[in-house]
This record gives C-alpha cells, structure tokens and sequence, in this order.
C-alpha cells in the first residue's frame, strides 16, 4: 500500500468485480436504448472507463467539470460549475458517473440543471456513497459502495490531485489532509 494509506478500503478486485455486476444491471436496464453517458470530471474518469466498458448498450460520452472543494478535504458547499457539456440532452437517456456522493450537494445542483434541459431520463451512478455524510437527500440509482467517513483516494480519487491512479482505494492517513494525529 500507498505509505500514505491508513488502510485499504477496496482492492482493484473488489473494484474490477462490482464494476462489472453494475455494468451488466446498467445493460439490461437501458436495453434497447442508446445511453448517454456523463462523467464527471476528473474523479469519475476511471471509473467511467471501466464502467463503459461492462456496458452492452450503444454509449455515447460527455464530461462536466464541477467544483465544490477547492483544495481542501472539506465542502464549501458552493458548485460551479467550470466546464459544461458539449451538445444538448434533450431527449436522451443520460446517465451520470460520479466518483463518490458525499454531502450530495455536487449532485444535487447537477440533477437539477440536468433534468431542466429536457433528458428522456436522467439516472446517477456513483461508485461509493457517504450516506452518513448527507446534507441534501440524492436518489442514487446505481451505486458500487457504501462506505464509512474516511477520507478516500485512489482509482480516480484524489487529495490535491494526487493517488488519482492508485489502482485500489484506500483511506489517506488523517496526518496527510490535516484531519487529525
Ligand atoms: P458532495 O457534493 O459533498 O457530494 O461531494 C462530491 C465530491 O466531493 C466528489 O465528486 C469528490 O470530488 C469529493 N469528495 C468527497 N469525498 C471525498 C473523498 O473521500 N475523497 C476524495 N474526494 C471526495
């Protein structure tokens, strides 16, 4: 493990199965239909890859930028958002890759400037969840984990950017984000 590492949370198996259970529930959920996937920048994006690929379905992809943190381990509880997507979702069926849901503000706000611009449907899939965490109820439709509050990096997740390529996740020591001893 990372030296950073308090512990391992998930291993790149526990990762590579339940991506593969949730793409084969995806596929048969949109059968038939053509999906168009939104993945949000940057911490979903190896998720996503993973993801997209357990999917049968016709996929299309586009990305959005947010951000709610700054450089910190803590939420601002401000969105904005600072990259939109590239063409329109009216009438498609769009589904949005999200690394993580923590307070559920990030997804919140996304929802609802998402579903005002006229989607066939508009579905979340996130792969690890912070229930304990909530601040704004979110219905998850597609979710890898439940996880408890510690402070997560790897497979895409970061701390100022960084363990993003980690192949597993692990909880970053409490020294490291300034969260303790
Ligand atoms: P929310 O708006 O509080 O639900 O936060 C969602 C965003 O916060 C995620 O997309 C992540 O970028 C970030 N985040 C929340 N918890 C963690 C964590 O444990 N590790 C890394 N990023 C996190």
């Amino acid at each position: 493990m990372h030296p950073h590492g308090e512990k391992i949370l998930l291993s790149e198996q526990e990762i590579k199965t339940r991506v593969a259970q949730l793409g084969r529930v995806i596929s048969e959920d949109y059968k038939g239909k053509e999906l168009l996937v939104i993945g949000i920048l940057k911490g979903a994006i190896i998720f996503l890859t993973d993801l997209v690929r357990s999917i049968n379905n016709p996929i299309y992809f586009d990305f959005m930028s947010v951000s709610s943190y700054g450089d910190s381990a803590s939420t601002s509880g401000e969105v904005r958002i600072l990259k939109d997507l590239d063409k329109s979702i009216e009438d498609r069926h769009v589904l949005i890759v999200e690394d993580i849901i923590d307070t559920g503000l990030t997804l919140d706000y996304l929802t609802h400037v998402l579903s005002s611009r006229g989607p066939a449907s508009l579905k979340i899939c996130t792969l690890l969840d912070k229930p304990s965490r909530r601040v704004t109820p979110v219905y998850v439709h597609y979710r890898g984990f439940s996880i408890s509050n510690d402070f997560v990096v790897g497979y895409g997740l970061d701390y100022n950017e960084r363990y993003r390529n980690l192949p597993y996740i692990m909880a970053l020591r409490p020294k490291i984000y300034g969260g303790g001893s």
